[in-house]
């Protein structure tokens, strides 16, 4: 039998992350952040190159020698550590995000980066999400979803976990960056963000994580006891 994949596309601040971690705490499957791995990638070559998009860099080598990993705290939030080191918080900055964008559009990048995903892939079930999870790099998936909302509710969301996490921002700002964000990830020549054919959409601009989190479980329930 072929392991469960649940899939979470969508913008930044759709709430896709927070959903799919308690979707995958809750199934007791693994969870992968795949924006986290674009971000761990654009960190890593900004810290030892400066320039992301030098064409010159062997994107591949980098990536393959590179040690990304996902553990969990004692209060079971996720850490996560490039080559042994806490990046947790250095991946959250809005300008790494930028960086990670202006990486995700390159086709090599993009490459190595599947390759590690589809290496996540282990019973009992995968839960992930991303840009292209459900139209790309897990085209099977089980379950497959697409979370939006409008730009002003994304910024508000995103402005509260930067402000969590100690980091500060202001909401114009962020809110440019995620529309020159949304522009890049939506208009790219590979994989763009697209909502997949049969993803099931929910526009959560006016819902709480809990509304939110009951409409998904629904779903789940009814598909994965078909
Ligand atoms: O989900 P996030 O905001 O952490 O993602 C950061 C960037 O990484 C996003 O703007 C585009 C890129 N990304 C991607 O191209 N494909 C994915 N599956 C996940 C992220």
């Amino acid at each position: 039998m072929s392991i469960p994949i649940i899939t979470f596309d969508g913008p930044s601040g759709s709430g896709k992350g927070t959903i799919a971690i308690m979707l995958a705490k809750k199934l007791n499957y693994l969870y992968l952040d795949s924006g986290a791995l674009y971000r761990s990638v654009a960190l890593k070559i900004y810290n030892e190159y400066g320039d992301v998009e030098n064409k010159g860099l062997d994107y591949e080598k980098i990536i393959e020698s590179m040690n990304i990993e996902f553990r969990y705290d004692s209060k079971n939030d996720i850490k996560i550590f490039i080559d042994k080191k806490e990046c947790t918080k250095q991946i959250r900055d809005e300008n790494i995000a930028s960086l990670a964008s202006k990486i995700a559009k390159i086709i090599r990048v993009r490459e190595s980066i599947e390759k590690f995903q589809k290496n996540y892939v282990n019973p009992p079930g995968l839960v992930a999400d991303g840009r292209d999870l459900g139209s790309i790099v897990f085209k099977n998936a089980q379950i497959k979803f697409f979370l939006t909302a409008s730009i002003e509710k994304r910024a508000e969301r995103r402005l509260k976990q930067l402000k969590d996490s100690g980091i500060s921002a202001n909401l114009p700002d962020l809110k440019n960056k995620l529309l020159e964000r949304d522009e890049m990830d939506m208009n790219r020549s590979i994989s763009p963000l697209v909502k997949p054919t049969d993803a099931i959409e929910i526009d959560t601009t006016k819902l709480n994580i809990i509304e939110v989190f009951e409409k998904v479980s629904m779903e789940v329930n009814n598909k994965l006891n078909k």
